[in-house]
This record gives structure tokens, C-alpha cells and sequence, in this order.
């Protein structure tokens, strides 16, 4: 317990003066200790006295303001002044100690010095002698809390600018996604046979690349990618977009353009670029014999290798008006048969380990209501 000075009963009391420095001297001789509060007091500051090492590492845990500077003694009993000052300098670091030495122990005092006591003073000492140490660790203290609520305030002030930032870059995001969700309608309406594949595609393709664990970006990139697989079609006219029979082979070399014209409107804009390579590359086939640059295996962008399963997928399981849709149960196994040829092995394993309700749901989920920018959150953010 710390003795109940006068000065020690009004720190009980938590009622330190403001603007006053706080001083703890840690001292076991009685009439010493008094002494040096009082002088302290006289002074201006607020002082507490404390019998010995271990009572004053109580006082300093336990007082809520913290202390500006401590005055201790060497010999002590219970812990002495060295056992008290390196734990005092491990657990705050910032407060100034003085050690109080009697000639005799010098050598401890600089043994003191050197595990980061501020100062010494040599008992016994003068007022004025005290008074100028005190002085000068109370002004580096000020100094160091100074320098301490600086570099607060710029962490503070990087930390707000910071989120700022990342805040106007998600905006920019969301506004990327509400513009190619807009493109994405107008080619709805041109090639309204596939009437809601796109955003089915988008979400089947995600569901696999998550399993994938791959990142967020890149899920973004993905969904976008995805998303606008064939808007390349916006530049093939209606009369081949929309023509029932069999195309020409004229007819097929031009359809077959979609994936560069597609290419082309993304490829402008830096943020698109990822998205215009799987846009470019979303017919190209495993082993190499899609198109339009015959890419084979890795060369292929993984998205456009999970996009591939995704949109079979979702091509089977959904009504064309040439054919009826096949199960999903249906569609897992024409897709195994492909494992390896059109599509790439470890996007199929992916695939099977995901159940077959994966996508009733996600399809159901889909014609509810889909948005790109959320869809993408969503999903990075429910597995983060
Ligand atoms: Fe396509």
C-alpha cells in the first residue's frame, strides 16, 4: 500500500491539480520522502511519495493520468531503485526517471545511467540542484509527449486520408460496375435469345473462383470479365446475331470477331484490362482449339477457363428455342467429359466437389434481382 501522506491521500482521491506536473518519489526513508514532496510542492508540482520500488509500480499502474517524472532512491527494501527502474523504462518508456544516490553508491548510479535513468542527483543535495534536474527531465518529458501526440495526429491524419481514398475508389468501382451493368442491358435487348445468361454466367463463374480462393480483385476482374463476355456483339449486325438457321461460314468468321470487338471497348479504359483479356479469351477451348488465338492450357486467363465451365453450364441448364434445358445432374456430366479438352482439369475438380444446389440457388437467387457491383462485394466480402 502507499503510504497516506497528504499529498499520497489526495492522489486516493484522483483529484490532480490540472496543469500541474505529477512527480512520484520513490523513497524509503520517511522524513526524506516528505521532504522531497514538499519541495516538489513548493515548486508548483503535485507529488506522490511511495515507500519503495514495488509500491511504486502499483501507483504508476494504477494512476489514471499517468506521472510526468519519478524521483527514486537506490537501496530500498522489497525492490530497490535498479529493479524498479527497469521495469519502470519496459513498461513506460517514455517517463523520465531520476535516481537519487548517496556518494558511496556512485558506481550504482551509473550503473542506473546506462539501464536509462534520466539523471542523478547525489544525496544529499541542494534545492537548487534538485530543482535543475527536475527542470530539465520535466522539459524532455514535454518534449517527448510532444512528439509522441505528433506522430499520433499524422497516423490519425494518414488514417482518415487513407479511407477517403479507398472510400472515392470504391465509389469509382461501383460506378465502373453500374456502367457496364448498363452495357450489359443494352446487349440484352439486342440478343435477347440469351436473356439473362450473362448475369447467371457472372455468378456461376464467381461461385467457382471463390472456391478457387482467389482474391478479391481478381474477383472483381472476374465478374466483369464474365459479365461482358460476348459484348463484343454489340458489332454483329442482327441480321447474323438473330438468324435461326445455320450461319455461313462468312456468317460464322464474322460472329467469331465478337471476342476481339468485345476486347476492343474494354481494353480502353486501364481498370478493364484484366476483364478484356477474359473477354477476349472466353471461347478459346483447354487443348487449343478454340478461338480466336488457338491459346492452349495456362496460356488461357484462368477466368476465362472458369468462365468456360460456368457458361456451359448455364447454357445446358437453360431453354434455347432450338432445345429444352437438361438437369444440372445433366449438365456435370457432359462437363466431366470434357475434363482436359475444352476445359481445364482443375476448374472441372472444382467444379464436381461443388454440390448440384449450388446453382438451383445461386439461380434462383439471380432472378431476383442481380447487381454486378454487389454481387462482387458480396462474395469477396462473405468469404474474406
Ligand atoms: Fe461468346
Amino acid at each position: 500500500m502507499t503510504h497516506m501522506t497528504p499529498m499520497t491521500a489526495r492522489y486516493g482521491r484522483v483529484s490532480w491539480e490540472m496543469n500541474k506536473d505529477r512527480i512520484l518519489v520513490v523513497e524509503d526513508e520517511e522524513a526524506l520522502g516528505e521532504i522531497l514532496c514538499s519541495l516538489l510542492e513548493e515548486r508548483g508540482d503535485s507529488a506522490v511519495h511511495s515507500r519503495n520500488g514495488r509500491e511504486a509500480l502499483n501507483v504508476l499502474k494504477l494512476s489514471p493520468e499517468g506521472f510526468h517524472l519519478v524521483l527514486s532512491d537506490i537501496v530500498m527494501p522489497e525492490m530497490n531503485g535498479i529493479q524498479f527502474l527497469e521495469q519502470a523504462r519496459r513498461l513506460y518508456p517514455d517517463l523520465p526517471v531520476i535516481m537519487l544516490s548517496a556518494l558511496h553508491d556512485i558506481r550504482i548510479a551509473m550503473e542506473a545511467i546506462r539501464l536509462g535513468a534520466y539523471d542523478y542527483v547525489v544525496k544529499p543535495f541542494e534545492k537548487d540542484q534538485l530543482y535543475l534536474a527536475v527542470d530539465r527531465a520535466l522539459e524532455r518529458q514535454r518534449l517527448v509527449a510532444e512528439n509522441r501526440r505528433y506522430q499520433l495526429h499524422l497516423e490519425e491524419l494518414v488514417r482518415v486520408r487513407t479511407e477517403e481514398v479507398e472510400r472515392a475508389l470504391r465509389e469509382l468501382e461501383r460506378s465502373y460496375d453500374f456502367t457496364l451493368e448498363a452495357l450489359g442491358s443494352a446487349l440484352d435487348l439486342k440478343d435477347s435469345e440469351t436473356e439473362g445468361h450473362s448475369r447467371r454466367v457472372t455468378a456461376y463463374t464467381l461461385e467457382i473462383a471463390c472456391a478457387m480462393q482467389l482474391g478479391s480483385q481478381e474477383l472483381k476482374n472476374i465478374a466483369r470479365g464474365a459479365y461482358l463476355h460476348d459484348i463484343g456483339k454489340m458489332g454483329v449486325p442482327d441480321s447474323i446475331l438473330r438468324k435461326t438457321g445455320p450461319l455461313s461460314p462468312n456468317e460464322t468468321e464474322f460472329m467469331r470477331t465478337h471476342c476481339q470487338r468485345g476486347y476492343d471497348i474494354l481494353a480502353r479504359v486501364n481498370a478493364l484490362q484484366e476483364a478484356a483479356e477474359i473477354v477476349l479469351s472466353h471461347q478459346e477451348s483447354f487443348d487449343g482449339t478454340g478461338y480466336p488465338r488457338g491459346l492452349k492450357g495456362e496460356q488461357i486467363p484462368l477466368g476465362a477457363r472458369i468462365f468456360a465451365v460456368a457458361d456451359t453450364l448455364d447454357a445446358m441448364t437453360s431453354d434455347r428455342p432450338y432445345r429444352k434445358a437438361v438437369s444440372f445432374a445433366q449438365a456435370r456430366e457432359e462437363i466431366v467429359k470434357y475434363r482436359g479438352t475444352q476445359f481445364d482439369p482443375r476448374v472441372v475438380d472444382v467444379y464436381l466437389a461443388m454440390p448440384d444446389a449450388t446453382w438451383v440457388e445461386l439461380r434462383g437467387r439471380i432472378a431476383q434481382g442481380f447487381s454486378l457491383s454487389a454481387i462482387g462485394w458480396e462474395m469477396s466480402a462473405s468469404r474474406a
